[in-house]
């Protein structure tokens, strides 16, 4: 296809485009006119959801089918980003998570949540990062998960992954700032998927009243982007909670680091 029928607005790479909040995504970017690149293993739902979006928004949408927990799946997908010169827009959306103890989760499953959730995220961050650099503009947007800032004990392994989300998150933003490469975290709270049957949690459980449709979610992280928020919480009705968080790690982590003497309270001489 020609260079004159790329959307003006770039390509946007979704990973974990064929279910949930990644499908979501890819819908509400092909409608504002970006080409999408959709990533996933399940290569029929991809065809699928890349057919029904190239139809209803004329736009291009590739199939990119790989497993990002696994080095080829990862490589290919560093490829596309360093190579495609119109990639304008990652979003880091793949992840999965695991409710069971630590003691009853196989260390397979333990090894390939972290590498999907975390190494393939930081990977395809930091192509993207050089990449954006480079033309000069570009967006990343990572999904985290609210689970991600306090222990929450029936996601031992999941939990700590979307901790160092938030954390890699916020040190891109730090090195992304007075640039036109804009990063934008999102940390949703409970959203309608099937990541929650991956989990093994059955969705009834949990009161309906405090799990949001994955296209609410969307919408608002949208929104929020838009808004030039660096960090969105489409459930969080308080905002204040996320400044006081913030401006608490921020005096903890200059207060730790400001003295190299031991606390009184150890009451050593
Ligand atoms: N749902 C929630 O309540 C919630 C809350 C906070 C954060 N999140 C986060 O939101 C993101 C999306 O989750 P979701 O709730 O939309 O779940 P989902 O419907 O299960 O979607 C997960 C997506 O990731 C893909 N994926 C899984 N393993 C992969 C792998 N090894 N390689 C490539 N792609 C892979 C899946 O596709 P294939 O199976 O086809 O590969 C699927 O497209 C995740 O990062 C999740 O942690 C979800």
């Amino acid at each position: 296809m020609s260079e004159s029928n790329s959307s003006s607005l770039g390509t946007a790479i979704v990973t974990g485009a064929s279910s949930g909040i990644g499908k979501v995504y890819a819908d509400r970017l092909a409608a504002r006119g970006y080409d999408l690149v959709l990533v996933a293993r399940r290569t029929d739902r991809l065809q699928q959801i890349a057919a029904d979006l190239q139809e209803r928004f004329s736009i291009r949408a590739e199939v990119l089918v790989a497993d990002l927990s696994q080095p080829a799946g990862l490589s290919a997908t560093i490829e596309k980003i360093v190579s495609d010169e119109s990639i304008s827009v990652l979003v880091n959306n793949a992840g999965y998570s695991l409710a069971k103890p630590l003691t009853e989760t196989g260390s397979e499953v333990m090894a390939n949540m972290i590498a999907l959730n975390v190494i393939a995220l930081t990977a395809l961050s930091k192509a993207a990062l050089e990449r954006f650099t480079l033309r000069g503009n570009g967006t990343i947007i990572n999904i985290g998960s609210g689970a991600g800032v306090a222990p929450i004990a029936w996601i031992p392994v999941y939990g700590p992954t979307k901790a160092y989300v938030l954390q890699f998150t916020q040190i891109l933003q730090q090195h992304v700032e007075g640039t036109n490469v804009r990063v934008q975290l999102v940390l949703p709270g409970a959203v309608v998927s099937e990541g929650w049957d991956v989990a093994g949690v059955s969705l009834d459980t949990i009161d309906p009243a405090t799990v949001m449709t994955t296209e609410d979610c969307v919408d608002a992280a949208l929104s929020g982007l838009d808004r030039g928020e660096l960090i969105t919480v489409p459930s969080l009705q308080d905002e204040t909670l996320l400044r006081n968080l913030e401006a608490a790690a921020g005096a903890l982590l200059q207060a730790v680091f400001e003295s190299g003497k031991p606390a009184t309270r150890y009451g050593l001489k």
